[in-house]
């Protein structure tokens, strides 16, 4: 169930791997997964000029690769662990079986150096997702760790070229070397902010695109900490998703919040003439910093926003609210204070959030409690109360839910799998538990996660 390590092949698997040569090809095409990803240590250059060292990555050479399967279609993925520590990859926001969610512990061993696991995935939704270790966390995705995963829509909505954005910082010294990944006083606030802000693995990068054309643009923001606002000026463009699923009325691309672990995706009609650059922005006190900018190259080809087919909602089970039950969470401090606490698959040493009062050690091979057991096809009204003064962008695996209300602010019933719980603010959200097994369910500002607020639910 958990794949067979390097090391097992080699000791015991001889036989195995002999008969399956010896049955030829079809064999071998039965056992290949449709992709593997070498989890691998790599000096790479992020700022111009410095080469920085001790990046991971799940390429050997460069940035992580953007992984595309099919709405409806099993997608096998190795996973070669290749780096000096122990992890597992986690599908962001894909609704796939408990087996294949990547949570050590709670849902497969942890992937020691040298071995490998096997995920097969099925996605039954479209949109833009993402992929990251789950052990020893806020290390690993600092380090490089993340990469966007695309389910193309089983009905294509006529698109002339799709851009996934992979939108995070690094925290980098001015030689371009890594500085210390967190500050326990920032974690118990806001979060650490990294140094240098980057798309793709690179600063402000140019894209050259057809002018005239219909482009896809897949924003996602898988920064460790940083909870953005950002702009897209110039061209035609609208925001056509949000966390991967479609809005029933596409909005102007301004002051799109995306905080970490969600999603934006934008069609963007390129202007016609090469002068008329589009910018993506993220607003600092300091006023717009571009991220990246589009320019238009050649005869435009006239396209026009009209043009496309509006994306399929996915297929996630409409919560039943008049018989649904309030289950109540609670985000807090955390009881115990900033002890140090000794953990497994990556602690970070202390404990300043909680959740139900409880301060989840990290990903430890013997789990607390569930924070709440949820009857399999039920439908659940979650409240989520944040008594902090932060935001915490709350996600949960393996299943999606819908937003209901706030007791600060109108918010729109989307659908999404990480919702911003502001400052002081209760949110309502409601779902069907229809997969089963153990969810983990917690804050994406990763030191927060690693630091209690952390826990899961189990359906069953
Ligand atoms: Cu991107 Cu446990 O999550
Ligand atoms: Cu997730
Ligand atoms: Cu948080």
């Amino acid at each position: 169930m958990f794949g067979i390590s390097r090391r097992e092949l080699l000791l015991g698997g001889g036989a195995t791997a002999a008969a399956s040569l010896a049955s030829g090809l079809a064999a071998s095409r039965a056992f290949a997964a449709d992709l593997t990803l070498p989890v691998s240590t790599l000096d790479h250059s992020i700022v111009p000029g410095t080469v920085t060292q001790g990046m991971m990555s799940f390429a050997p050479d460069g940035p992580p690769p953007v992984i595309r399967m099919r709405q409806g279609e099993s997608f096998a993925i190795d996973v070669a662990n290749g780096i000096d520590e122990a992890t597992t990859v986690h599908w962001h926001g894909l609704r796939v079986p408990n087996a294949m969610d990547g949570v050590p512990y709670l849902t497969q061993e942890p992937v020691e150096p040298g071995g490998r696991v096997r995920y097969t995935l099925n996605s039954p939704d479209a949109g833009t997702y993402w992929y990251h270790p789950h052990c020893n966390t806020l290390d690993q995705m600092a380090r490089g760790l993340t990469g966007l995963l695309v389910v193309e829509d089983a009905e294509d909505p006529g698109f002339d070229r799709d851009l996934p954005l992979n939108i995070r910082d690094f925290r980098l010294g001015g030689d371009g070397q890594f500085i210390a990944l967190f500050k326990a006083r920032n974690a118990a606030r806001g979060g650490t902010l990294g140094t240098v802000s980057t798309v793709n693995w690179q600063t402000e990068p140019v894209y050259e695109l057809p002018a005239g054309s219909l482009v896809r643009l897949r924003l996602a923001v898988t920064d460790v900490t940083r909870v953005g606002t950002y702009d897209l000026d110039g061209g035609l463009a609208q925001v056509i998703a949000l966390d991967s699923n479609p809005l029933p009325r596409p909005v102007a691309p301004k002051g799109i919040v995306i905080a970490p672990g969600q999603r934006a995706d934008i069609a963007l009609r390129v202007p016609d003439r090469e002068e008329e650059t589009v910018r993506l922005t993220l607003r600092t006190p300091a006023g717009p910093r571009t991220l990246a900018t589009v320019r238009p190259v050649g005869a435009s080809a006239r396209r026009d926003l009209a043009e496309l087919r509006p994306l399929r909602p996915n297929p996630v089970p409409e919560p039943d609210l008049a018989n649904a039950e309030t289950v109540d969470f609670l985000f807090g401090w955390s009881p115990e204070g900033d002890e140090p606490v000794p953990s497994f698959c990556g602690s970070l040493g202390y404990t300043f959030w909680s959740i139900n009062r409880v301060a989840w050690q990290g990903d430890t091979p013997s789990p607390v409690d569930p924070l709440a057991v949820l009857k399999q096809g039920r439908s659940y009204i979650l409240r989520l109360r944040n008594e902090t003064q932060n935001d915490h962008p709350i996600h949960l695996h393996g299943m999606s839910f819908r937003l209901l209300r706030s007791d600060k602010r109108k918010i729109p019933p989307l659908v999404t799998d990480t919702a911003l719980l502001r400052s002081q603010e209760t949110m309502e959200v409601a779902l069907v538990a229809d997969n089963p097994g153990n969810w983990v369910f917690h804050c994406h500002v990763i030191e927060h996660q690693k630091t209690g607020l952390t826990g899961y639910l189990r359906v069953e």
